[in-house]
């Protein structure tokens, strides 16, 4: 049963991303990263800071309160300031993450295809993303059709090709 839906982010979502990137900071189950350390560090910050930006763009899954269980987002960053999974400026990259509670019930691949289905609406032309390769998240980003671009140490970046 669908107990979930998903509309587009709003500027209003900015504390709520800024939660989401927190658990994808905290993705494995050892990692207690804070919420203070992730947003004093500029490399993780840069996701979320001064959400909205004209740019910006995402998808907010709400239950039937309304209440946000999980959001993806994409925000383009440029050479100069390079996200993990950056690739090209002109390639924005997503990040995603669902509260623990609603693990596991699809709002995750949901999320995903939300995200792209948004990118392709925008006439974006792929999406990039780094994922650690322990985290199962890599597994579903592979059947969601991203395909690893470069792979360092713990790490690999995905692109999604968006046809036109
Ligand atoms: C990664 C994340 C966004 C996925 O969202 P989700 O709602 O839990 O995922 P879904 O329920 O849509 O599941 C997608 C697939 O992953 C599988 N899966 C879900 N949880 C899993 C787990 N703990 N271990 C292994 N596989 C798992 C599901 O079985 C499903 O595959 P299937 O449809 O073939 O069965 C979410 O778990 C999360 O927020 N994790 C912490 C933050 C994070 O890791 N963010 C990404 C950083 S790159």
């Amino acid at each position: 049963m669908l107990d979930f839906t998903i509309r587009p982010a709003r500027p209003g979502d900015a504390e709520f991303l800024a939660d989401m990137l927190v658990a994808a900071v905290n993705w494995a189950p050892d990692s207690d990263r804070s919420r203070e350390a992730t947003m004093a560090d500029p490399a993780l910050a840069h996701y979320v800071a001064g959400w909205q930006r004209p740019d910006d763009f995402g998808v907010v899954a709400v239950d039937c309160e309304g209440a946000a269980v999980g959001a993806a987002w994409l925000r383009y960053l440029t050479a100069a300031d390079p996200g993990y999974g950056y690739v090209a400026d002109d390639v924005p990259e997503l990040s995603i993450g669902v509260v623990e509670s609603w693990r596991g019930r699809s709002v995750g691949r949901a999320l995903l295809r939300a995200a792209w289905a948004a990118a392709r609406d925008r006439g974006v032309r792929a999406v990039s993303l780094s994922v650690e390769r322990a985290n199962f998240a890599a597994r579903l980003y592979a059947a969601e059709g991203f395909r690893t671009v470069e792979s360092f140490r713990d790490s690999d970046t995905m692109v999604a090709e968006i046809s036109p």
